[in-house]
């Protein structure tokens, strides 16, 4: 049972180029587990002769493109977004850790997964990787809310047992009991993965560090999902926590916690040792703009991302993160770009900014050729478009003259009106 859909059409290659058919054709098919992929994607001349059986849906002057990927979202931290603090730590302290302390009832966890994912497809994000918390309930309400909307999701019980408050610290031994089970509950079950998931080195011993490790070890594509080199005060805390590495990252590196599908947050007060580290492990970077500029963190150095070449993509880290739209990412990661970078600054193009919220964000988790391009053969999780969404948006997007100037009209203007649905690859019923 063939299905198309017949709008303008952006497509990136491996590479992370971008592709654009001003009238294309989307054709998607159901794969041998009944997920739905696409089949064939191009220009409507072409492709619409090659598929005369397809139900062809027409959309016009609507665009469809790949879904949006998340590298990095806290679902409990969706009520704080705003809240404001002196930095870091005492946000952690002050709102973050009393919010998350109520994961441990279910009905709380489960209520609050629903208005996340509500959200998170409002604004045409289709995979995240998501903390949760350090209550086993937070993740067994978030994998169970994802598999009923069918969702290419990732998470992980939050590994934290020093440092941190009663209410939100776990059992050493406990929590890595709780992590192995849940892996074999939840990992790799429909389109659900577990990330093993330590908060942050200073929060947790050197035996639930190693612990996290060994799991890493032995179950090689799970991911693993962590903070590190975010903010002044929290690296130096780190280095006096742990003096016999030699970096805050290397930490994490000690421990057998960077490998492919290990992913860190923020990754700012870097050197080039650390960017070397993080290439040489094929880890990756989830940068958080507009985290950083709210918590007053700093700017990732997208320049010296690029020269040394290591794999990163873009993230919401909402709550820290003032927005669920990829659009607002894609805006302040444009800012940090021109602000943030020994000068002078540099422009990243708008096609880039939306690589790396799909595509690039895909490969950096160790998920390119499954989702975030929509090539042939990639599940079709893609998101329907309206360029005409406001006035103004109406106005300029008439006025591009070029693929570059419509998306970038987008990501200045667009938020979640732009997106006027979410389609997610479900199995065909029955
Ligand atoms: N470092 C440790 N925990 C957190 C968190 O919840 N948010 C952010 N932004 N950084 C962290
Ligand atoms: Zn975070």
């Amino acid at each position: 049972m063939k299905k198309a859909y017949r709008a303008s059409l952006l497509r990136f290659d491996d590479t992370g180029r971008a592709l654009f058919d001003e009238d294309g054709l989307l054709v998607v098919a159901p794969d041998a587990d009944g997920r739905q992929c696409v089949l064939d994607a191009g220009p409507h001349a072409s492709v619409a002769p090659r598929h005369p059986d397809a139900d062809v849906t027409p959309l016009p002057g609507r665009m469809l493109a790949p879904g949006f990927i998340d590298m990095h979202i806290h679902f409990p931290q969706t009520d704080i977004i705003g809240a404001p603090a002196d930095g870091l730590l005492p946000w952690l302290e002050n709102y973050t850790f009393p919010a998350e302390s109520r994961f441990a009832q279910r009905a709380h966890s489960d209520a609050v997964a629903e208005v996340f994912f509500d959200e998170l497809l409002r604004n045409g994000v289709t995979t995240s990787l998501t903390f949760a918390t350090s209550h086993v309930e937070s993740v067994q309400a978030f994998f169970e809310a994802a598999q009923r909307r069918r969702l290419r999701m990732i998470t992980g019980k939050v590994l934290q047992d020093r440092h941190s408050p009663d209410g939100v610290r776990d059992d050493t031994e406990q929590s890595l009991i709780d992590t192995e089970s849940l892996i074999r509950r939840w990992h790799n079950v429909d389109r659900l993965g577990y990330a093993i998931t330590p908060r942050f080195a200073p929060t947790s011993t050197d035996a639930q560090m190693r612990g996290a490790g060994d799991l890493a070890a032995k179950y090689p594509d799970t991911w693993i999902h962590s903070h590190v080199a975010e903010n002044k005060d929290e690296v130096k805390w780190a280095r006096e926590l742990f003096p016999q590495a030699r970096s805050y990252l290397d930490v994490y590196q000690g421990f057998g916690l960077m490998r492919e599908r290990a992913v860190y947050a923020h990754c700012i007060h870097f050197d080039d040792d650390d960017r070397r580290l993080m290439r040489e492990t094929k880890s990756a970077t989830a940068v958080s703009p507009t985290s950083n500029l709210f918590l007053g963190s700093g700017f990732f150095d997208f320049e010296g991302a690029d020269r040394i070449g290591y794999r990163y993509g873009l993230a919401s880290d909402v709550g820290g993160g003032t927005s669920f739209s990829p659009f607002a990412t894609m805006m302040a990661a444009y800012y940090v770009g021109r602000e943030g970078q020994t000068k002078p600054g540099i422009s990243i193009p708008p096609s880039q900014l939306w690589w790396r919220h799909t595509g690039g964000a895909a490969q950096a988790l160790g998920l390119g050729g499954v989702i975030g391009t929509l090539q042939p053969g990639t599940e079709a999780d893609f998101v329907v478009i309206n360029p005409k969404a406001t006035p103004l948006l109406a106005r300029k997007t008439a006025l591009a003259e070029n693929l570059e100037e419509l998306l970038f009209a987008m990501i200045v203007l667009g938020d979640d009106r732009l997106i006027e649905g979410t389609v997610i690859s479900q199995a065909l019923a029955g």
